[in-house]
């Protein structure tokens, strides 16, 4: 095969056909769980003001620092600066739209939540790219130990609906307000001071700017160093501890499983005190499949009244592999029921009209392809697995008959055009029609 011209940019991936099963069965996990647990759906627009990000994510954080993707100003030649940035994730944004639109005059808590793509100028490498889906889930509004808790429940909900609950581990720590992690951060200045020659150049400036990231450093020296170091716990309230104890016995009561982890932190800086991943349990954190906690200060930040949230966003992509590699086969509607045939002019303009029928009464339909012989078209049928057959040439337009050929079995019947449908939609059987729109107009109304 000859060398394409283009291909997807670097870190960006095709959603083919095959890969959409999954993401559709993802996303009404997604839909369903959400609205039984009372979520509304919102969309905040693909970029924001890149001060939203900054703000709200952290100056200091990688996702900030190294991976915002900047949308060029509107003039083409560059030449405005760009104060624009595409989504590194939904959080900030929807707090935005909290603010914006006053959310905070409707029933609290606000539960919202999101699915679409996000964009981080990452080095791209397995499982990490620059262009992903994420489904995300925001409760604003309401701090209770009982929300954080029916959280991540609905989330490990979904995550069994998919079926690959069981390849993951949740991991949950409590990082402190953000007053306990000032006294904390003091400490690891303390401790490091005298030893920063110790630390790879990344880490020292981590030390300068961000030192609870220094927690999550791959770097051995780092590691070795950190075993010394004091630890979170340490430094956490009363308030802070009683709310992970009562959320613990939250969890307990949903029988959600989870593993402590006091060396959890998360990368962006808008978290305080619960905090969680769900981590691949063969190849740990590097492939979170999703992560959250609370962000009690990030709707001041935003310019809003001080206004608590929890939430979490898990990866698609990352979800995907997950499904394939425990082998879940997704059931979808991708199936061809009928394959019209036609030869001639007369007849492939009477078959428009059938195959319109058909598709309106539910039946997957495909025909009237372009001028190949009856043969040939046979031969299509077959390639697309189409369960019948409606031939449809210059004989049968005469008689006003039709012949329909059940393709598994190889047989075949000359019947009366007018029944053509009615023994179609008999074989196939009511129930496995695709009326679902119809027969549900308050079902799922946003398929995307
Ligand atoms: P996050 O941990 O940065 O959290 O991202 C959540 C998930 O998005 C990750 O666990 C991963 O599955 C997926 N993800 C992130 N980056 C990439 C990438 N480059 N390629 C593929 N998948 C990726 C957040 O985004 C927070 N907003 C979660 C949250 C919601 N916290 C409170 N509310």
């Amino acid at each position: 095969m000859a060398e394409p011209l283009f291909r997807t940019p670097k870190g960006t991936h095709d959603v083919l056909p095959e890969d959409h099963q999954y993401m559709t069965y993802i996303k009404k996990a997604v839909r369903h769980r959400c609205r039984q647990a009372g979520y509304k759906r919102i969309d905040t627009p693909m970029y924001e003001y890149r001060g939203v990000f900054e703000r709200g994510i952290g100056e200091h954080t990688d996702i900030v620092e190294k991976e915002l993707f900047l949308v060029a100003g509107s003039k083409k030649d560059g030449s405005e600066p760009s104060d624009l940035a595409l989504r590194p994730e939904f959080t900030a944004g929807i707090c935005r739209s909290y603010v914006e639109h006053g959310m905070q005059q409707l029933p609290q808590p606000v539960e919202l939540y999101a699915i679409g793509q996000c964009f981080r100028y990452d080095r791209p490498q397995k499982g990490r790219y620059r262009q992903f889906h994420q489904f995300d889930l925001e409760i604003i509004g309401l701090k209770d130990p009982s929300l954080d808790a029916q959280l991540i429940h609905v989330v490990t909900n979904i995550l069994e609906d998919v079926k690959i609950l069981d390849r993951l581990t949740l991991q949950l720590n409590n990082i402190g307000t953000p007053e306990n992690r000032k006294a904390y951060v003091e400490g690891l200045r303390d401790f490091f001071t005298g030893k920063e020659h110790r630390l790879p150049e990344e880490d020292r400036g981590r030390l300068a700017t961000n030192p609870l990231r220094i927690l999550d450093s791959k770097n051995e020296d780092t590691q070795i160093l950190l075993k010394a170091a004091p630890t979170l716990d340490f430094y956490l309230s009363e308030e802070s501890k009683q709310y992970h104890a009562t959320l613990k016995e939250y969890l307990d009561a949903f029988g959600v499983r989870y593993v402590e982890n006091p060396k959890l932190v998360r990368g962006l800086d808008y978290y305080t005190q619960t905090v969680f991943e769900f981590w691949d349990q063969s190849t740990g954190a590097q492939n979170a499949v999703g992560g959250g906690g609370r962000y009690d200060g990030l709707i001041e930040l935003l310019g809003g009244k001080p206004t608590p949230g929890v939430g979490f966003a898990g990866g698609l992509e990352r979800m995907i592999w997950h499904m394939k590699e425990a082998g879940v086969q997704v059931p979808h509607k991708d199936h061809v029921d009928v394959f019209v045939a036609q030869l001639g002019p007369e007849a492939k303009k009477q078959c428009l009209t059938l195959i319109s029928e058909l598709r309106e009464l539910g039946v997957h339909t495909i025909g009237a392809l372009g001028e190949a012989s009856l043969k040939s078209q046979m031969r299509l049928a077959d390639k697309f697995e189409a369960r019948y057959t409606l031939l449809l040439g210059k004989m049968e337009v005469k008689e006003g008959t039709i012949i329909l050929r059940d393709m598994k079995a190889g047989k075949q019947k000359q019947i009366k055009y007018g029944q053509a449908i009615p023994q179609v939609t008999k074989l196939l059987g009511e129930t496995n029609l695709d009326t679902y729109v119809l027969k549900d107009q308050m079902g799922d109304v946003d398929e995307d």
